[in-house]
């Protein structure tokens, strides 16, 4: 025991000494030096180095991805389906993509698992386990797994028809592996309108029913059924509520605890494009009251569930182990989707985040954040109980893992400008200011802005009302051709795409005031498709 002792304090000694040669301090006004012992190869030919590859967010192997769809989870799995066009890196007929997962950081591809077929494309949609096989498409023993998704009829389309969408459902009786499409397709049909789609399932236990919610241009509708086949409509809601700048798409309905009190409400997501707040694509979300029926809110301001311009589709897990709402969004906007400088594949989803619901003051507030799991690819670097910043003087950090740019940033501070930079002055600025109530991400002269007028253009400003006392919990996570900022605790969050010509290297803090920055820590992530990981993608 004592041995263990003088072990451990002596690995602290030089743990302490090989800190003070690594991070040089501040006083000279030279940079703080994070070190990485891991020397890193950026050789485009290893496994997933392409320029922009996300490192440890999900992307397609190869070509074009969009929306997340089927999100379930079953038996230790959690599946992610999504929108996808294997013959380019634009958007074209759509397939369902399939990956999974046994963490929600490291993924599995899979073959294809919908294709297009006479009835049309495969548009966005969910899945559930049918775990009493209602449906009778499979058995007790084996119950399927159910995707409900629609069709989009591009004969119908090219003919000038209107109600080209309906919803189709196929099943899998192996996990997800492969499908059969129910011959008595489509279950619901249009009654002719013109947008007509992507329907959320999910199991309602209170009314012991399966239900559906799925959008209609400007507008969702309910269905619900017993055996997921036959849906009878129960009603609509939102012709005259919240934001409707462009097509209502992508809906999604739960409900989730307020948090510390009994109280329960229902959270109504709706995407759409155009009309977000910062521009193009965005998904707002209602706080109300659900029967099993309809849903009714007497909420009458527009709510985010992110301020950047890159988080769009977002839907939640079916069947989650302890109820746990988990989100993943398209990391995109069709603003520029089709034009991001990426070869080979094109996008990424979010970070899965776990959903939450706070009231502050009398507004609840959905609240998103990073899952837990991340932590276990995050590798500490450095960090600070206390760190004192000078109003106008600049604390300035190099990272050493050059070519990385994978960094986590976590501080309980008040106002601040971050600054990532890099040897070519790409620069990505973040500024809070608790006096005017604001938070603002310029990516203006972030890297490659140009392949698209509106990517580059605005500096992107948000009014925080949320945020209550001038310190605030800053939570900053930074992939190869992103950034996901969370203010305390995803009261706010914001998601951007960035393409720097080089990896940042460079984070200078700033303030206009003096402070005490407190509890600082600065990880690197790993990469969750190195070589010789398991998680490297393979086929079944
Ligand atoms: C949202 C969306 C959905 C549609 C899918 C088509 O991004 O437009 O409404 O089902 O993409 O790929």
């Amino acid at each position: 025991m004592q041995l263990k002792l003088h072990n451990l304090l002596f690995i602290l000694a030089l743990n302490i000494i090989a800190l003070l040669f690594s991070c040089k301090k501040k006083e000279d006004n030279s940079p703080i030096t994070i070190s990485t012992t891991e020397a890193i190869t950026t050789d485009s030919t290893s496994f997933y180095k392409e320029s922009f590859r996300p490192q440890f967010h999900f992307s397609p192997e190869k070509k074009w991805m969009n929306d997340p769809n089927g999100l379930v989870f079953y038996k230790g799995t959690y599946h992610l389906f999504y929108q996808y066009f294997p013959g380019d890196i634009v958007w074209g007929p759509m397939h369902w993509g399939h990956a999974t997962s046994k963490d929600l950081i490291h993924w599995k591809h899979h073959k294809i698992a919908l294709f297009p077929d006479k009835l049309g494309l495969i548009f966005s949609g969910s899945a559930v386990i049918d775990i009493n096989n209602t449906s009778g498409l499979g058995t007790t023993q084996n119950p399927p797994m159910i995707a409900i998704f629609t069709y989009h009829n591009m004969d119908f389309e090219k003919a000038g028809k209107i109600n080209t969408q309906s919803q189709g459902l196929a099943y899998s009786l192996n996990e997800g592996e492969t499908w059969t499409k129910y011959k008595g397709n489509p279950i619901i049909g249009n009654n002719n309108l013109k947008d007509f789609r992507d329907p959320k399932v999910f199991w309602n236990p209170e009314t012991k029913l399966w239900n559906l919610a799925l959008v209609a241009g400007d507008h969702a509708q309910f269905y619900s059924s017993k055996n997921l086949i036959d849906w009878t409509y129960m009603s609509q809601f939102g012709k005259n509520r919240g934001a409707h700048g462009g097509v209502w798409e992508c809906p999604d309905i739960f409900k989730l605890k307020v948090e510390n009190s009994e109280e329960e409400k229902w959270v109504l997501l709706i995407s759409i494009n155009p009309g977000a707040p910062n521009g193009g694509s965005g998904t707002q979300y209602f706080i109300g009251d659900y029967d099993g029926k309809s849903f009714k809110t007497n909420q009458k301001d527009i709510k985010w569930i992110d301020y950047g311009t890159d988080n769009y589709a977002g839907v939640t897990y079916n069947n989650t182990p302890n109820n746990e709402r988990i989100f993943i969004g398209w990391m995109s906007n069709w603003l520029y989707a089709r034009n991001t400088p990426t070869q080979n594949w094109r996008s990424a989803m979010t970070l899965p985040r776990k959903l939450s619901l706070e009231k502050i003051g009398s507004n609840y507030v959905l609240k998103n954040t990073p899952i837990q799991q991340l932590k276990t690819i995050k590798i500490p670097e450095y960090s600070k109980e206390l760190l004192s910043v000078q109003a106008n003087n600049k604390i300035a950090f190099e990272y050493n893992h050059l070519n990385q740019s994978q960094f986590h940033f976590k501080a309980l501070a008040k106002n601040l400008k971050l600054t990532f930079s890099n040897e070519v002055n790409d620069s990505l600025v973040l500024i809070y200011d608790h006096k005017i109530n604001s938070f603002s991400v310029d990516r203006t002269h972030s890297g490659i802005v140009n392949f698209e007028t509106d990517f580059g253009k605005l500096i992107h400003k948000t009014e925080t009302p949320n945020l209550t006392t001038p310190t605030l919990e800053y939570q900053i996570i930074l992939d190869w051709s992103s950034i996901e900022i969370f203010l305390n605790g995803g009261v706010y969050s914001f998601t951007e795409q960035i393409f720097p010509n080089k990896p940042y290297t460079k984070l200078s803090i700033q303030s206009n005031e003096d402070q005490e920055i407190k509890n600082l820590s600065i990880a690197k992530i790993k990469g969750i498709w190195e070589t010789n990981s398991t998680s490297k993608p393979s086929k079944k």
